[in-house]
């Protein structure tokens, strides 16, 4: 499973990029909202143009970046793909448009399919196009039939829904089973997702039944417990939060490991490295 980082704040990239395991980035405008706060807090100022620049310079050919476009109607999206695709793919050649699959805030509105759209033209184009805010396996399905490189399932915003519906009190972070949570004597599902895990379980065996090449890019993730679950699942990508891949590292018996090691470290055998 490929590991992206989850956020646009540079200084995380460059720290996680440094451990040597992490393959991409996705950005969204929350994430750049957050990152451009936290550098003005700290006095900093620069262009968005400078910024992005910097980010895709620094993460490099062959990584991946992310970065989504704000509009919610066909033409604006497909306008705004090509801004920041022209005006940056350049760079690092590592640009990927990510686009809502469907961009519309009603149910049965006229602009339901207007994300669909968009990801047509732009395979056509040839701009690598990740598609995000996938809550069902089905926008998946066409998602992939509309030509996307990548599906972005949002495992946490499922969890979550799951618990709000059903009122169960949590927190961010918090751990949700992938097998699901039984509520009042019933399976709490979503249309028969019983998770975020779930979600990207389902798109996994349909991709995989009519051998689609888009890949998934679970996204929206919360802890490391699940992050072991997506990967058990066959989740191509998994995109991770900065504290998240801390928390992946770590484990009570490994440091109790190493303390022991220390302590026992002879001076016979000290001395082979005291050169
Ligand atoms: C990344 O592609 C997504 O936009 C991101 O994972 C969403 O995460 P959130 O649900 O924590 O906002």
């Amino acid at each position: 499973m490929k590991i992206f980082i989850d956020t646009a704040n540079i200084d995380e990239i460059k720290e996680a990029f440094s451990w040597g395991i992490v393959d991409g980035v996705t950005t969204n405008p929350s994430l750049i909202k957050k990152a451009v706060n936290y550098y003005k807090e700290k006095g900093k100022t620069f262009t968005m143009e400078e910024y992005i620049k910097e980010l895709l310079t620094f993460v490099g050919k062959g990584k991946p970046v992310s970065l989504e476009v704000i509009g919610n109607t066909e033409d604006a999206m497909y306008k705004e793909a090509h801004i920041l695709f022209d005006k940056f793919n350049n760079i690092a050649s590592n640009v990927v448009i990510k686009i809502p699959v469907n961009p519309e805030t009603e149910r049965g509105g006229a602009r339901l399919f207007d994300g669909l759209k968009v990801i047509r033209r732009l395979h056509e184009d040839g701009i690598p196009v990740n598609v995000t805010l996938i809550m069902n396996p089905l926008q998946a399905l066409l998602a992939a039939k509309a030509g996307a490189d990548y599906v972005s399932p949002f495992a946490g915003r499922i969890d979550n829904y799951l618990r709000t519906n059903a009122k169960i009190g949590f927190e961010k972070h918090d751990y949700y089973p992938a097998e699901g949570v039984e509520w009042g004597e019933k399976l709490l599902s979503d249309d028969g997702i019983v998770s975020g895990v779930d979600l990207v379980a389902s798109i996994r065996d349909i991709f995989d039944n009519y051998e689609f090449e888009t890949k998934i890019l679970a996204a929206s993730v919360r802890n490391a417990r699940q992050v072991r679950e997506l990967a058990e699942v066959g989740a191509d990508i998994a995109t991770i939060p900065f504290t998240v891949l801390k928390e992946m590292i770590w484990h009570y018996k490994t440091s109790e490991g190493m303390k022991k090691f220390a302590a026992d470290t002879v001076e016979e055998y000290r001395t082979l490295f005291n050169k």
